[in-house]
């Protein structure tokens, strides 16, 4: 099946930080493909990198930290190395993403109105000519997107501050913003980590809503496996600055490939298997400063043995998947 061309294409993208324990590389190659439409989940625990490939992708890496390779195509234009006017054109308007802390993420001193109305102003085209005109029509769009969201009363809790929102309202918020300009590509890091498992369920189900009614795509981080089963059609998993395993979501998580997205599996109670206990990985991810070469899970793996030392590539396999796993060779010798 010939895929469409993708609308965000990382090639082998590297991001470090200088830190006062050296260098943390944080992202050690990534290559990741969104499709136009498409729902794609980056899962992994905390700490595995998924928040700075996108901060990456965001243009947002900022001193001490860079990008050190590799390349981001969104449209087929390089973003890499694009001058920073260039990235305020394309944020909000053609691509944008919600923090994972939507408490620090919104700014404690403007109302809410104010920092969707700005977000609308600076990039919407449909607004009429002159300044009060303008504004006023802005306004009508930050309510409407507001209603879009859920959030009751829109009229009056547009003129409130972040602090008078619940964490719910304060995410639906952060949503609102991002979606304000209709973006092509929304990124969603975390966005419902913080809530109650009732209020998730609203927050997930309205962004998949308005992914099918603005066919836009959509990027969703989480470190949980039962949320990228329920929204998304492919899912990434990352493990220690590494894509380990991708794939359509059913076989990623029908048929776990990788040791690690089985131990993932294993981990969540809604997913494992009925007649198992749920067992978590044990271990953690490694801190990301001078790794030895080689599997950066084999120290929690239970299928380790001396050739998980060598360099592990991305293998290929059939029906669109992908796996940085020897047994994937075994399995193909086999
Ligand atoms: N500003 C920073 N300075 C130094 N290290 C950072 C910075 N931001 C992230 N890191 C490191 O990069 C790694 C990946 O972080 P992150 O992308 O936030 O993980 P995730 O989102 O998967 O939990 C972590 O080891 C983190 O400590
Ligand atoms: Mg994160």
């Amino acid at each position: 099946m010939a895929n469409p061309q993708p609308i965000l294409k990382i090639r082998d993208l590297i991001t470090r930080f200088a830190t006062r324990y050296g260098v943390v590389t944080a992202v050690d190659g990534v290559s990741l493909a969104v499709a136009p439409g498409e729902c794609l989940g980056v899962v992994g625990e905390s700490g595995s990198g998924k928040s700075v490939t996108f901060a990456s992708v965001m243009g947002l890496v900022r001193q001490p930290g860079w990008i050190d390779g590799g390349s981001i195509l969104f449209e087929g234009r390089e973003l890499v190395g694009l001058a920073e006017p260039a990235y305020r054109a394309l944020r909000g308007k053609d691509i944008a993403m919600t923090m994972q802390d939507a408490l620090t993420a919104l700014n404690p001193a403007l109302t809410v109105g104010v920092q969707i109305m700005e977000v609308i102003l600076a990039h919407a085209d449909d607004l009429p000519a002159g300044e009060r005109r303008r504004r006023r029509a802005a306004r009508e769009q930050a309510i409407d997107m507001m209603r879009l969201v859920g959030i009751p009363s829109a009229e009056t809790r547009l003129n409130e501050y972040p602090h008078q929102f619940s964490g719910g309202m304060r995410q639906r918020m952060m949503i609102a913003i991002a979606l304000a300009c209709r973006p092509k590509l929304l990124i969603a890091d975390e966005p419902t980590t913080a809530l109650d498992v009732t209020i998730q369920a609203q927050v997930l189900e309205l962004i998949a809503d308005i992914r099918s009614e603005l066919g836009m795509s959509v990027v969703l981080i989480t470190h949980d496996l039962g949320v990228v089963a329920e929204f998304c059609d492919r899912a990434a998993v990352m493990y220690a600055g590494q894509v380990v395993e991708t794939g359509p979501t059913n076989d990623v998580i029908g048929q776990p490939a990788h040791p690690y997205t089985q131990g993932l599996l294993a981990s969540i109670p809604r997913l494992s298997h009925l007649d198992e206990r749920i067992r978590p990985i044990e271990g953690q991810v490694p801190e990301l400063i001078d790794l030895p070469a080689g599997c950066r899970f084999r120290s929690r793996c239970a299928f380790a043995e001396a050739a998980c030392e060598a360099q592990q590539p991305m293998r290929d396999r059939n029906a669109g998947r992908s796996l940085r796993c020897r047994l994937a060779d075994k399995e193909a010798a086999a």
